[in-house]
């Protein structure tokens, strides 16, 4: 603690949780919710999640580095406690690992997060290994990693089939050996998931996985239950919250239709206000 604040995260301390408590993440993509969520957890990410959940869009793919720069900038300028990681958006890391030591230095000099998580296991572990040596904290996103949507034919479960456990497996392995500090495990069989969290040295975290991952992450809007049209069944909601738009805006437009809104607290006045703050 610090006057009387929890420490800051950094990347040693969330990488030493291997192990320990169950490491806290969710996604953020704007200010007030960064706010809102930074004293309640280890990491913020901002996922390329945001493609879906803020712009609508039917997947990841479209993605682009300047988006996930601008809410970047917005989500660690607002977190002065937890870790904040950017995502790197498909086709801005990997085509070498040059491309994508390009795209993440542009990320953390112009949001000020501490890491970037990128997709990939085998093929992306010399990139990894190159950002790395480099002083770019990489986290790492196996299993099901939605920017191969379009290989996969759709989002469901991976490693089903044994063949494809063992090379999930392997690219875990890979990513942690080439310094990936934590590694996303998604969209898993739980049997998987735990085996890869007891073999790699690094905290795994986990969304559709396995309680017995280091930690676990979540799509904030869905913990939320801001999304009602669809809900991954790996969510648990936390709350109601597109109930509780939907009753906020129609107790609104209510009181907008009988002139009940706005009240004579919320007009300006010609005399000037003694107490209140308005003028
Ligand atoms: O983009 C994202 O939100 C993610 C998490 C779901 C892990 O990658």
């Amino acid at each position: 603690m610090t006057n009387g604040r929890p420490k800051r995260m950094t990347v040693p301390r969330l990488r030493a949780a291997k192990g320990g408590d169950p490491l806290v993440c969710l996604t953020a993509y704007t200010a007030p919710i960064a706010r809102l969520l930074d004293p309640l957890v280890d990491m913020l990410l901002v996922g390329d999640s945001v493609g879906m959940v803020v712009y609508g869009m039917p997947d990841t793919v479209a993605v682009d580095l300047e988006t996930m720069i601008r809410h970047g900038r917005a989500v660690a300028g607002a977190a002065d406690r937890a870790l904040v990681v950017v995502d790197l958006p498909f086709g801005s890391y990997e085509a070498s690992p040059q491309q994508a030591f390009h795209s993440a230095a542009r990320v953390l000099a112009e949001t000020g997060a501490a890491a970037v998580k990128l997709e990939g296991g085998v093929a992306m572990a010399e990139t990894i290994a190159f950002l790395s040596a480099r002083g770019i904290p990489v986290v790492g996103h196996v299993g099901m990693t939605p920017q191969a949507v379009n290989m996969f034919g759709g989002f469901g479960a991976r490693g089903r089939a044994p063949e494809e456990a063992r090379r999930i497996a392997a690219d875990a392995d890979a990513v942690a050996a080439a310094g990936a500090f934590a590694i996303v495990v998604e969209g898993t069989i739980e049997t998987l998931a735990e085996e890869i969290t007891e073999r790699v040295a690094v905290p795994t975290i986990g969304i559709g996985a396995s309680p017995r991952c280091d930690g676990q992450i979540l799509v904030t809007d869905d913990l939320l239950g801001l999304i009602p049209e669809f809900t991954p069944p790996f969510v648990r909601k936390y709350a109601d919250l597109a109930g509780t738009v939907r009753a906020a805006a129609e107790a609104y437009g209510e009181d907008v239709r009988n002139r009940r809104f706005p009240g004579p607290d919320h007009v300006y006045k010609a005399e000037v206000r003694k107490t209140g703050g308005k003028t």
